[in-house]
């Protein structure tokens, strides 16, 4: 480990994402030596606090941490200063800009400046530009952005963001979060299927019949209703999550590791999806809205802030296909929803029987039960299904799980998603931030899919603590397909 230097300015230091990921993130480099002595972080947000306060925020957003005992809480918490921010106001940003180097000088911090956006969307635009005009760029060591989703609302929005964000930052400065290319199941999917030969050579239309991914979730939509009225399914998990989910299970092998490698072979499956009429992405793909009837579970339509006549989905399901020569014609299944059975993301590799089926025979007719299931989170493992005889006289072929999982007690020592990119981002590492044609890409093809549901006002529901409204099983029984899923 390598102390890295920095002074971190949070836009947003307030807010709710601040405070569950990245407060706790940077305290964990801090307890493992990535942040020491030579760094500090400006919160800054509206509201007039202290940096007193604003340290005791911090405190409390750290209960419950390993590693979080008073000293070294008071110690960590003592590098953080609160600024009080208008983000129109220009003046405020020669304000940041003195403090930045003044926090600079007083822990030696290198001349280093990691500007990171965790307030509400809008506003990213505006600051990159300050940050420019107001002069917050530093001269003499490194200047990176790190940006949270939403990244736009549609492809047109995100290219206006991306304009915006370029006029202060170029590509290499961006460090755009997907925080699910933090997570060590989704960073193994590259080791599994390059690192094995009995998946490598395999891991194509010729053996692999249709892959699923499955990101379910049990809770509802909380207290994001203001945003995810605005988004819905489709925006805030398929666009972004899911299709990175999708690239890194189809993506050529690349040349190496470095981030130009692997953002190049992620691109060309990304800019491989294969484009959809309007009519296809009506065929392809269905929405739902949970409803329910206990307290806990109430219909969608009744939660609070969100409009009684909401057409927002909380759920997606599609048909997805690549027309990179590798994928032709096997379908990606995928997806996820609010208030579903349980809290799981799995992604299922289902291969093809084999041609010649010996067994068939002796009464074993079927032999397509041969499955690599990666399991995401909240376990997180492996389970390679087998085709074996079963035990007894007869020659009857059956189906074999093999299973590992990582036990809670290594999950709960391995870095947290913001940990990893936190670490990446500040060692100045892009690999597992998203790019720019990435973006593009995932955009302009769910921007489609929306183009059909805005035009039919069909709406199905499902009941909470379901897998999705009946429409989500019926479009793969229209392929003959049924759901992975481990339940
Ligand atoms: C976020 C979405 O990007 O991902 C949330 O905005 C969702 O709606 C969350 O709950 C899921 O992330 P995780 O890490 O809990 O699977």
């Amino acid at each position: 480990t390598q102390e890295q230097a920095s002074v971190i300015t949070i836009f947003g230091g307030s807010g709710d994402l601040a405070r569950r990921k990245l407060y706790p993130a940077l305290f964990q480099l801090y307890r493992h030596g990535i942040l020491h002595d030579h760094f500090a972080v400006i919160g800054t947000a509206r509201r007039p606090w202290t940096n007193e306060y604003y340290r005791d925020v911090i405190a409390t957003s750290l209960e419950g941490e390993a590693g979080a005992v008073s000293d070294s809480v008071h110690a960590f918490a003592s590098h953080f200063y609160y600024q009080s921010h208008d983000v129109t106001d220009a003046d405020h940003y020669v304000t940041l800009r003195k403090l930045s180097a003044q926090l600079d000088d007083k822990y030696s911090a290198g001349g280093n400046r990691l500007f990171y956006m965790a307030m509400a969307p809008q506003f990213f635009g505006i600051i990159a530009s300050h940050i420019r005009s107001e002069q917050l760029l530093s001269a003499s060591g490194y200047n990176r952005l790190v940006i949270e989703k939403p990244f736009g609302h549609d492809f047109d929005s995100a290219k206006e963001l991306n304009d915006s964000i370029n006029s202060a930052f170029d590509e290499d400065q961006i460090y755009r979060i997907d925080h699910y290319l933090g997570k060590e199941m989704v960073q193994s999917l590259m080791a599994i299927r390059f690192g094995n030969p009995v998946f490598k050579p395999i891991w194509n239309r010729d053996y692999v019949d249709n892959v699923q991914i499955t990101l379910a979730e049990a809770v509802g939509v909380e207290e994001r209703a203001g945003y995810y009225e605005t988004a819905g399914a489709l925006r805030d998990m398929v666009q972004n999550h899911i299709m990175q989910l999708i690239a890194y299970v189809a993506m050529p092998e690349p040349e190496s590791l470095t981030p130009a490698a692997v953002h190049q072979a992620k691109r060309s499956i990304l800019e491989s999806l294969k484009p959809l009429t309007t009519a296809q992405a009506a065929d392809n793909f269905v929405r739902g809205q949970y409803v329910g009837d206990t307290p806990d579970q109430r219909d969608y339509v009744q939660e609070d802030g969100v409009a009684a006549d909401s057409k927002t989905e909380t759920f997606v399901a599609g048909r997805i296909e690549l027309t990179d020569s590798a994928w032709t014609g096997v379908p990606f299944y995928v997806r996820t929803g609010k208030h579903m059975t349980r809290k799981s993301t799995q992604i299922t590799v289902n291969f093809k029987p084999t041609e010649h089926n010996i067994f068939a025979p002796v009464g074993c007719p079927d032999l397509s039960g041969n499955s690599l299931t990666i399991f995401v989170e909240p376990e997180e493992g492996y389970r390679l299904v087998v085709n074996s005889k079963q035990l007894g006289q007869d020659y009857h072929v059956g189906q074999f799980p093999l299973n590992f999982r990582h036990t809670a007690n290594e999950i709960a020592n391995a870095p947290e998603a913001y940990e990893h990119l936190i670490q990446d981002a500040l060692a100045g590492n892009q690999t597992n931030f998203t790019r720019w044609h990435e973006l593009k890409a995932t955009w302009q093809y769910v921007d489609k899919i929306r183009e059909a549901w805005d035009a039919s006002p069909d709406m199905p529901t499902y009941e909470s603590g379901s897998m999705g409204p009946s429409a989500s099983d019926d479009l793969l029984a229209k392929y003959g397909d049924s759901w992975s899923w481990d339940g």
